[in-house]
């Protein structure tokens, strides 16, 4: 029998760290509710101490899923191992993962702590962890830069402490895939009781090698947990892409000669659902999730593909969850229909009273455009999602006249914790008057960093998705709005951005 790996996503943890990607503890459930359904062994959903807003994510997904092991980082001291702990009451099966640096370099400028100090540390802090919790994970932070012996020695006396996974991050993407799967062998071939722990690898993709180095450690190194987060998100160029290591190791299982637990089929789904919630649009040539991923423009190909697919596919579409766009349902679809088709998309809402708030929101959608896809479902039950977390700002109605040689005007009606209010202002554009009309009210003084459009279906017939990234005092996030009327989707992209900014402001910034 072929050796297990271990898929370990980490996209509610290390990939909200990525600027603009904090999710609230709503989105956060949905998506772990994707990844139960893709079969991810591990989640890491949170970092417990690093605020309430996450102490509760963790809690609320440790008690709704029960078929994956829910994680929640923590630094290496009992405070906030205790909170991981706590936040872990209730799991089917609960990890604590506490993390240390053990770099010259972050030791002495970060920490500022001497070798023996963190040595002694680490081996404190998985002890108090063992006596909380029986599946224990520790990472020497920027562990590949860190000096070997020093890391075998540290490595040897958690494991003694009685950690059961041992994950070793290249923080910093600076590995090579050789050298990496190099350096995971030569410690486990170092470390005398390598074989009571499971290895791991965790690496950042700054020169565009997370996934090869991944790779690299499973197959040179020997490890068998691979960090990973959905679409790649993550700090600065992102982790190691789920769906990328996932179908190399699928696809190429005649070289790696191993077998995962992932239902490839939610793979799409799960990337949709990222991308909508964080506002982090996949590229269209994206490996196994960009639109392009699995499209023949060329006449040889096309030709090639019709007469025998293997000629240039080399994964099939449906296997990871592509379906042709198809009309799926119209103004007269019923409400058994629209919730078979959610399901069908792998997505599970709450409660009854959350289905019929989106069939309401689909039936107004159905009323404006005559053909709902695919794509439109789950814009819609994401924007679902964040309506439900306790917003502050919430659309109602906007009107805008723009003409030729004339300076735009809009005025936007929205509710503030549920007491509608008006703004008007005049703007460069419809969209800039609508934005500034609800800034004229809000007065927020959030700077704008990024706001782009996206047709979900790709034509002028379907909804425009709009992302809007802003930042207020050191605090960076993004909103998504969808809608037939691109001006519309701007203000409800605005609003939701409003929104994340409020919900983040007792969040402490989360290290690792
Ligand atoms: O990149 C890193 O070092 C991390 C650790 C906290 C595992 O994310
Ligand atoms: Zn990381």
């Amino acid at each position: 029998m072929a050796d297990k790996l271990i898929i370990f996503d980490t996209t509610l943890r290390d990939g909200e760290q990525s600027p603009g990607a904090s999710m609230t503890k709503d989105e956060k459930l949905r998506i772990a509710r994707q990844l139960e359904r893709l079969k991810v062994d591990v989640i890491e959903a949170g970092f417990a101490a690093s605020s309430n807003g996450d102490f509760e994510a963790v809690q609320a997904i440790a008690q709704a899923i029960r078929e994956s092991t829910i994680c929640s980082l923590s630094r290496a001291n009992d405070r906030d191992i205790s909170r991981a702990a706590e936040a872990l009451k209730g799991a089917q099966r609960a990890r604590i993962h506490t993390f240390i640096a053990t770099s010259p370099l972050h030791m002495e400028k970060k920490l500022r702590m001497t070798p023996e100090q963190v040595f002694e540390q680490a081996k404190l802090s998985v002890r108090f962890a063992r006596n909380l919790c029986d599946d224990i994970e520790f990472s020497p932070e920027d562990g590949y830069r860190s000096e070997m012996d020093f890391l075998c020695k540290v490595i040897e006396a958690v494991i003694a402490e009685g950690a059961t996974t041992i994950n070793v991050p290249d923080t910093v993407g600076y590995a090579v895939p050789e050298l990496y799967g190099q350096f995971i062998k030569t410690l486990r071939e170092r470390v005398p009781n390598s074989d009571k722990a499971i290895w791991s690898v965790h690496c950042h993709n700054d020169l565009g090698m997370a996934v090869a180095n991944s790779l690299a450690g499973v197959k040179l190194g020997g490890a068998r947990q691979v960090e990973c987060t959905i679409n790649g998100l993550g700090e600065r160029a992102g982790n190691c892409s789920l769906e990328e290591i996932v179908m190399a190791v699928k696809t190429r299982r005649d070289y790696f000669g191993l077998d995962l637990n992932i239902d490839t089929k939610h793979i799409v789904a799960a990337s949709r659902m990222v991308s909508q919630t964080t506002g982090f649009v996949v590229q269209p040539n994206k490996a196994v999730v960009g639109a392009n991923a699995f499209a023949h423009a060329s006449g040889i190909h096309q030709d090639g593909v019709l007469k025998a697919r293997d000629t240039y596919e080399i994964m099939r579409a449906e296997d990871v969850g592509w379906s042709a766009n198809k009309i799926v349902l119209g103004k007269l679809s019923g409400r058994n229909a629209f919730k078979q088709r959610l399901q069908d998309l792998g997505v599970a809402l709450e409660s009854e009273a959350d289905v019929n708030t989106a069939f309401a929101r689909f039936k107004e959608l159905a009323d404006r455009k005559s053909d709902i896809f695919d794509e439109d479902i789950l814009a819609l039950v994401s924007q679902e999602s964040v309506a439900n977390d306790n917003e502050n700002f919430a659309f109602v109605s906007l009107s805008q006249h723009s003409e030729t040689g004339e300076r735009p005007h809009a005025s936007v009606v929205f509710t503030v914790a549920g007491k509608e209010v008006h703004g008007e202002s005049d703007g460069n554009g419809p969209v800039d008057a609508s934005l500034k009309a609800i800034e004229s009210h809000v007065r927020s003084g959030a700077e704008m960093v990024l706001y782009s459009v996206n047709a979900i279906s790709g034509s002028t017939e379907s909804q425009g998705e709009v992302t809007v990234r802003l930042q207020n005092s050191g605090r960076v996030v993004n909103g998504v709005g969808s809608d037939p009327d691109i001006v519309v989707a701007s203000a409800k992209a605005y609003l939701s951005a409003l929104n994340k900014l409020q919900s983040k402001a007792d969040r402490v910034a989360a290290q690792g």
